[in-house]
């Protein structure tokens, strides 16, 4: 018998999600599409750009790991496509909030089309997302999806209140971060075992697992922001200082520096002032803000798979645990 007690790597993870993710790929792409020729540029712009791909990986997971035989269907690659477009179009809402340049390893759509043509492909990428949600016609699909996008909608303008805010601390980080990022993973493998027929307590796994993932996931990606190989990331570093955000890193330096550093970090984080990165990643290193921030996410990562700890045992529910993994581990 196979050991399913080891999480699975990434190269097995995706093979085991392949031909789900492939019936997912070509809806995203049918239902792309719009008769307004901007709309399929901009939106052909960032979706053929790929990306992880990694929020419906996880429902069809989440599918396979709950479902009678692992047998997942139409409506698991309906929902993975449905968080794939709610994330795009977060995405192109994001760029123009944070105004960054490089998404995907291309230049942005704001950089391109300016701020109006993303915010609006954004707001038909969302729309085109509830079209795609009401053709299930399963008010609790309509439920937890309509909550977690306006969830999601709340992290965003609660994030926008703390940018330059040098009082920001862990405590509001971790309250913005589970609104913008990780109510969306935790809706999306929630969802996966909704379409799979599952119990209650199975659905409430699957949520807790996607929640402390995406607290995972976000930090990772806070710290890739001060550490990351910019090609290998395709963003830019440094566009959280550099709009006054400070994330788990600087909040963590700023708490554990002496008075004077302190009040040059929370000077630099009012001014959004980037060319201060080196001062900024020296009070990070002398703090241990990177190591500190891994460990925190690694602690989710932990918590992640601890919730999948009564589901039986499968390839799939090992995938689960390697993504935990990778969330933390990834390069980008
Ligand atoms: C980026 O998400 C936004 C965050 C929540 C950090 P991803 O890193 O999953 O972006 P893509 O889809 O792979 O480009
Ligand atoms: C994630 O925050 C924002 C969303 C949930 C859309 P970031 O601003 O850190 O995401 P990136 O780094 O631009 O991908
Ligand atoms: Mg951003
Ligand atoms: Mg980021």
């Amino acid at each position: 018998m196979a050991d399913h007690s080891s999480p699975l790597p990434l190269p097995r993870i995706q093979a085991l999600a392949a031909a789900d993710m492939a019936s997912v790929d070509a809806l995203i792409r049918t239902r792309l599409a719009s008769d307004v020729v901007l709309i399929n540029q901009v939106a052909e712009h960032i979706v053929s750009a790929g990306g992880k791909r990694l929020r419906p990986m996880l429902v069809v997971l989440a599918g396979q790991a709950t479902a009678t035989g692992g047998r997942t269907g139409a409506d698991h690659h309906q929902l993975a496509a449905i968080i794939e477009f709610i994330h795009t179009s977060t995405l192109l809402h994001d760029d123009v909030v944070d105004e960054s340049d490089l998404r995907r390893g291309r230049s942005t759509a704001n950089a391109i089309w300016g701020n109006a043509a993303s915010v609006l492909v954004g707001d038909f990428l969302y729309s085109r997302s509830f079209q795609l949600m009401v053709e299930l016609d399963r008010m609790e699909v309509m439920q937890v999806l309509a909550d977690t996008t306006n969830r999601i909608a709340e992290g965003e303008v609660l994030q926008l209140l703390h940018v330059r805010n040098p009082d920001t601390d862990e405590a509001a980080y971790l309250r913005v971060i589970e609104r913008k990022t990780a109510v969306l993973f935790a809706a999306g493998t929630r969802l996966g075992a909704l379409a799979s027929g599952a119990d209650a307590a199975t659905q409430q796994a699957l949520y807790d697992y996607g929640m402390n993932l995406g607290y995972a996931f976000q930090i990772a990606d806070d710290v890739l922001d001060y550490t990351a190989d910019a090609a290998d990331l395709g963003k830019n570093l440094g566009d959280d200082l550099a709009e006054g955000k400070a994330t788990l890193p600087l909040i963590h330096a700023m708490a554990g520096s002496d008075a004077t550093t302190r009040e040059r970090l929370r000077a630099i984080v009012q001014d959004g002032d980037s060319t201060s990165m080196p001062e900024v990643l020296a009070a990070i290193h002398a703090t241990g803000g990177l190591d500190y921030s891994r460990r925190r996410a690694m602690d989710y990562a932990v918590a992640a798979e601890a919730a999948l700890a009564g589901l039986p045992e499968s390839e799939a529910l090992a995938a689960l645990r390697g993504l935990a993994r990778y969330a933390v581990e990834r390069t980008h």
